[in-house]
């Protein structure tokens, strides 16, 4: 009888180790299934800090294509990364050459992005969605739109335009 006493004790003994022992495998199995859920949700969240944009310097035009005062509509074409591809946009600015240097406007409309037109004859933009006209170099003359043409950076290097675009 006091043998089984014995080997219950020890049973005892031997329990509430073993009961731990699972608890902590099953503890470490909760968590490595957490982790694997929560992983993809935190790189999403975090994601945009990641994907800082760089300045891509583009070739759009030989110098000695633009003459001072004009105005010339020119399009490119730059690899984009869409998600999981790279694709390939075509883009399209004016370029306008002041005595000071050349400047780049881009054709969306700051009212609500539609699509401008230069209307040489006037030698002014002409937003067709709600009339807002800007001057030759990009400033608001009438219309809705609150603010000026945007402009992007232009570079010259051996005789040609670049022009910076964010990608
Ligand atoms: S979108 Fe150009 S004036 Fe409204």
């Amino acid at each position: 009888m006091p043998e089984l006493q014995n080997q219950s004790e020890k049973k005892q003994q031997n329990g509430p180790s073993r009961r731990s022992t699972l608890g902590a495998i099953v503890m470490v199995l909760n968590l490595g299934v957490l982790a694997s859920l929560a992983a993809p949700a935190v790189r999403f969240v975090l994601s945009p800090l990641s994907r800082r944009s760089k300045l891509k310097w583009v070739d759009v035009l030989g110098d000695d294509q633009l003459a001072e005062g004009e105005t010339r509509e020119v399009s490119y074409v730059i690899p984009i990364v869409d998600g999981y591809q790279t694709v390939e946009r075509k883009y399209t600015v004016y370029l306008h050459r002041t005595p000071n240097g050349v400047k780049c406007f881009d054709p969306a409309c700051t009212h609500l992005g539609c699509r401008i037109t230069f209307q040489g004859d006037q030698q002014r933009y002409f937003c067709p969605c709600h009339g807002g006209v800007f001057d030759k170099e990009g400033k608001v003359v009438s219309g809705p739109p609150p603010t000026g043409l945007v402009q992007h950076p232009v570079k010259i290097e051996r005789g040609r335009i670049l022009i910076g675009r964010k990608v």
